[in-house]
């Protein structure tokens, strides 16, 4: 591929999506565009770059984007978010809304459904403690694809392998051959929605939790700054945000704070429980 055409594909993709790539993933865009450029009918990714310098067709370019998208994901991804939400954030969002009675949550980048249906089945496990309770779960993706297997909830015997556990697999699925398909009542708990983290989030309301977990890895230090500030804003004053295991706010931005003693938790900075956790844990 010739530099310029590397440099417009590092442009697009950075524009549109947040992407940044170095030179040394130029193979990424060989190996990920080939394919599109062989179904939009071009010979070469050069080819393929004429047709970008020009006016080039929406749909050409969503299917560049969602190409180098990443999706990998799992149930219970990395375990300790989800024991976190379980023993620590869902205590104390049923303490702190006991009145309201509302919760909602919000997986930023909830790929094919595994994080954000692992939400709902810890929820569920919950049983008659939040019965009479109205929980929201909005999983949002750039990649529309992905979101049509999110909301199919259709897995392979792999997926349903990689961190289920097999007493959740046998409560929440019904096998049909090969697959395992979700139950509807865990399915109709995520509603999905196409949502790219790059634009205004105010039509997306408030959220009490924000699962952003695994994508602000592939942006450069700025948006990942941008991306959190907007996040803020639309977090509860004592809402919770979690990051993924390769991600964190130090020296990116001061909008949120870590909580002390809970990995990969955080609040906003303003937040007035965040105050008085910091306070309990200095006297302790
Ligand atoms: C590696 S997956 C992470 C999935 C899940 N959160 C997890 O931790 O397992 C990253 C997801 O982020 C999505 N993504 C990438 N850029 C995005 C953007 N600008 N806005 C919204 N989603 C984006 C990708 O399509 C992909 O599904």
């Amino acid at each position: 591929m010739h530099i310029s055409n590397f440099d417009l594909y590092r442009d697009l993709l950075k524009e549109k999506s947040g992407l940044t790539l170095t030179p040394d993933k130029a193979y990424l865009i060989e190996s990920r565009l080939m394919p599109i450029a062989k179904k939009w009918g071009y010979t070469s990714l050069d080819n393929m770059c004429m047709a970008l310098r020009g006016v080039p067709d929406p749909n050409l370019i969503k299917d560049i984007v969602e190409a180098m998208t990443t999706n990998e994901t799992s149930f219970f991804r990395d375990t300790k978010p989800f024991d976190l939400f379980r023993d620590h954030i869902l205590p104390a969002m049923m303490k702190d809304r006991a009145s309201a009675r509302k919760i909602r949550i919000w997986c930023a980048a909830a790929s094919s459904g595994q994080e954000p249906y692992s939400l709902a089945m810890l929820l569920k496990e919950k049983g008659a403690a939040l019965a009479n309770w109205q929980i929201d779960i909005l999983g949002t993706d750039i990649s529309t694809d992905i979101l049509e297997t999110a909301k199919r909830g259709e897995y392979s015997q792999f997926e349903v392998q990689r961190g289920l556990p097999i007493t959740m697999l046998m409560k929440y699925f019904e096998q049909k051959g090969e697959r395992w398909i979700i139950k509807d009542d865990i399915k109709k708990m995520v509603k999905y929605q196409y949502f790219n983290l790059l634009d205004n989030m105010a039509a997306l309301g408030r959220f009490d939790i924000v699962f952003c977990r695994n994508v602000l890895i592939y942006f450069d230090k700025e948006t990942k700054g941008e991306i959190l500030g907007r996040i803020a804003k639309q977090m509860a004053p004592d809402g919770m945000l979690l990051l993924g295991g390769a991600e964190t706010v130090m020296g990116i931005t001061e909008t949120f704070k870590a909580v002390p003693d809970k990995r990969g938790l955080y609040m906003r900075a303003d937040s007035p429980a965040l105050a008085s956790t910091s306070a309990a844990t200095a006297v302790k």
